[in-house]
């Protein structure tokens, strides 16, 4: 099973690293832009093998795409991240152009990939990816949903004064402040729902919270956050590799499911080793139904800033 994450930055390095410890893929291979920066991480990271016990070969390339070839799951993490105050709908412009090149150069050389996208705005990232491979759908899977939900199931267990493994829930919805859809309803503490025990303001207040998951580590950290991105991405790359089929909520591109078509967005989906195996389409109340909508709007208006 070989890797490919593109970015070395803190996302890629600590995505890398996540593969590596879980020690199911054979070679990661992290590739950079930046003149030994991936050659740099991939030598610290291999002189943790022996201590951490990994056998996961992890090689750094400077923008040479020859050495990513036949990578079955590629990973791009690259382009700008956010600072303090800006909306990841903010990073569009620069990003869009790096991710069109990382995607096609990728595909050059690992033709039968599987993408994985984490660069921001994300479903937008994921809708062009679409849009500039002509990939088949079930091989783009855009990583937002898996670092929300875990983000909502820590929100949770702090307003429950409960370990965080009682603790289930998912987000769905676009990865954005305003676009996320935390599913309070269904969230459970070892399968009793957590109504039980919250009322609906503090409920509301988790969810709040969630949403603004991703800018609050900004704000605190003055750049956007990375172990639990990392670790997220890890998880999906490890249910693809070794087909788990795990359910996960992903960006994927719709097709009529919950009512929306020629969009990305955030859905529960099964993830195995062909990639996206299947939507799971779960039935929304009418509010439910509304905010996936507003979701969506939003996410439409950040594609239409892409230009092809
Ligand atoms: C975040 C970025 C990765 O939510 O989107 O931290």
């Amino acid at each position: 099973m070989k890797v490919t994450v593109v970015g070395a930055g803190a996302v890629g390095a600590s995505c890398a690293e996540y593969i590596a410890m879980k020690n199911f893929a054979s070679e990661v291979v992290l590739l950079d832009i930046k003149e030994g920066y991936a050659e740099g991480k991939a030598m610290d990271l291999m002189q943790t093998a022996s201590l951490n016990g990994f056998d996961t070969k992890i090689t750094g390339v400077t923008n040479d795409y020859s050495q990513t070839a036949s990578s079955d799951i590629c990973v791009i993490t690259s382009g700008i991240p956010r600072k303090p105050g800006m909306t990841r709908e903010e990073l569009i412009g620069i990003n869009a152009g790096i991710v069109k090149t990382v995607s096609s150069n990728l595909i050059e050389h690992s033709p039968e990939t599987i993408i994985v996208v984490v660069s921001n705005p994300m479903d937008t990232m994921t809708y062009l990816v679409h849009k500039a491979t002509g990939l088949p759908k079930h091989r783009i899977i855009g990583m937002g949903g898996a670092l929300d939900s875990a983000r909502f199931k820590y929100r949770l267990a702090e307003a429950l004064g409960a370990p965080i493994s009682d603790v289930d829930g998912m987000v769905i919805g676009g990865h954005s402040d305003t676009g996320m859809v935390p599913l309070t309803r269904m969230a459970t503490r070892n399968g009793v729902p957590v109504s039980k025990f919250l009322s609906e303001e503090r409920l509301n207040q988790v969810k709040e919270d969630t949403k603004v998951g991703g800018a609050t580590l900004t704000k605190l950290l003055g750049t956007s956050a990375w172990y639990a991105p990392g670790a997220a991405v890890s998880a999906l790359v490890q249910s693809i590799a070794c087909d788990q089929k795990k359910m996960i909520p992903c960006s994927t591109l719709l097709n009529g499911e919950y009512g929306l078509s020629d969009i990305c967005i955030g859905v529960p989906v099964i993830l195995g080793r062909k990639g996206i195996e299947q939507i799971v389409e779960i039935e929304l109340t009418d509010a439910e139904k509304a905010h996936i909508s507003e979701s969506a709007q939003g996410v439409r208006k950040t594609n239409d800033l892409l230009e092809f």
